[in-house]
């Protein structure tokens, strides 16, 4: 039955995290774990977060689980092994990685991702959707983030930038997991949080990233704020750099950072030149129309204030066009 096999698959699931990290500490995995060491973690932080090797035989796995009793269609099922395309059979589909072990909320081990450490493709390659685990459902490091004491989650792109955060003390880190943001990870996130800080990759693929989680979660109506790493890739990397950078320097940056309004506010203005009387006009007609999406009179208020004085404009003025964006709108 289904739920018997679901029962086989976080099984065989809890197996592979034991053999992986089993084999990150043994001879087998001295270069993962030299890998991960030399992205800075600690032995505690892979001990914390189980993190593990797939070595390089095709068998190994699928022949460790047969010894513990699963049979190949619960392998396969679990999406641990591929099927041989010519003949019977499967082999492992997790080879010479890095492997991080995808954690739900009752503490099952439901997926998996493993990097390679080299530039091939695909540099991370996760478990597809299985009986137990669906990837636009799940959010990496939630098991962690529920009990950090806070409700404010971290929402970050990646695996490593969550240890990362995790190991310098920020235990609120979350990562989806390979693809966009959905609905449902942000129904999830609303259980758990009055409030995401979205910390996507400070390059294009990460703020265009943004703007989409910014529409998803406004939606599911959590309060949001931007973080954006102003130095590093990431927040791994900066979290990582010597420096002004570092768990500090990041902690400044969550108390500095601005909501979404502020956010697409800044983004704006980086394509208007603000010097010029032209520029500053075509600015302003786009920001009232930002502006006009706040809900709140007050909060519209301020912004409208700021801007203003920023700009050296009548409010009035400006107040009016958003009334008459309003209208429109309506
Ligand atoms: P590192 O290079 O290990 O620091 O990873 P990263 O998290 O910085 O990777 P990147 O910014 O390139 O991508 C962000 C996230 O997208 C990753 O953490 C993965 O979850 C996912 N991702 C990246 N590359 C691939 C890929 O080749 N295949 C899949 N399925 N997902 C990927
Ligand atoms: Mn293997
Ligand atoms: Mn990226
Ligand atoms: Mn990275
Ligand atoms: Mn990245």
């Amino acid at each position: 039955s289904l739920s018997k096999l679901r029962m086989r698959i976080y099984e065989a699931n809890r197996e592979a995290a034991r053999f992986f990290h089993a084999t990150l500490l043994s001879q087998r995995g001295q270069s993962g774990l030299n890998y991960l060491r030399g992205r800075a973690l600690s032995d505690r932080t892979i001990r914390h977060f189980g993190l593990g090797f797939a070595d390089d035989d095709w068998n190994s796995l699928c022949n460790h689980l047969k010894n513990k009793g699963f049979s190949e269609y619960e392998i396969y099922s679990a999406n641990l092994a591929f099927k041989r395309k010519n003949g019977n059979g499967i082999y492992d589909r997790f080879v010479n990685r890095v492997m991080f072990p995808i954690i739900d909320l009752r503490g099952n081990v439901i997926a998996f991702g493993g990097r390679i450490m080299t530039d091939e493709k695909p540099k991370y390659l996760n478990t597809s959707d299985t009986p137990v685990f669906k990837k636009s459902e799940n959010l990496f490091s939630l098991n962690n983030a529920k009990s950090s004491g806070t409700r404010t989650l971290i929402l970050c792109e990646g695996y490593m930038d969550v240890i990362a955060l995790n190991q310098a003390g920020f235990t609120n880190a979350v990562a989806t997991l390979g693809t966009a943001l959905t609905n449902e990870q942000a129904v999830l996130m609303k259980r758990y949080a009055d409030e995401v800080i979205i910390c996507y990759d400070a390059d294009g693929a990460g703020q265009k990233a943004t703007a989409r989680a910014i529409d998803i979660l406004r939606n599911a109506g959590l309060p949001i704020k931007i973080l954006t790493v102003p130095s590093g890739k990431d927040p791994d990397e900066f979290i990582r750099s010597k420096g002004d950078n570092g768990p500090a320097a990041f902690k400044l940056l969550i108390e500095k950072c601005g909501n979404d309004i502020e956010y697409r506010l800044m983004k704006l203005k980086e394509n208007y030149n603000l010097n010029t009387t032209d520029g500053k006009v075509a600015f302003l007609n786009e920001a009232v129309k930002i502006v006009a999406t706040i809900e709140s009179p007050i909060e519209r208020d301020v912004f409208a204030s700021k801007l203003c004085a920023e700009l050296e404009i009548d409010k009035n003025a400006f107040l009016e066009q958003i009334s008459k964006v309003k209208r429109r709108d309506r």
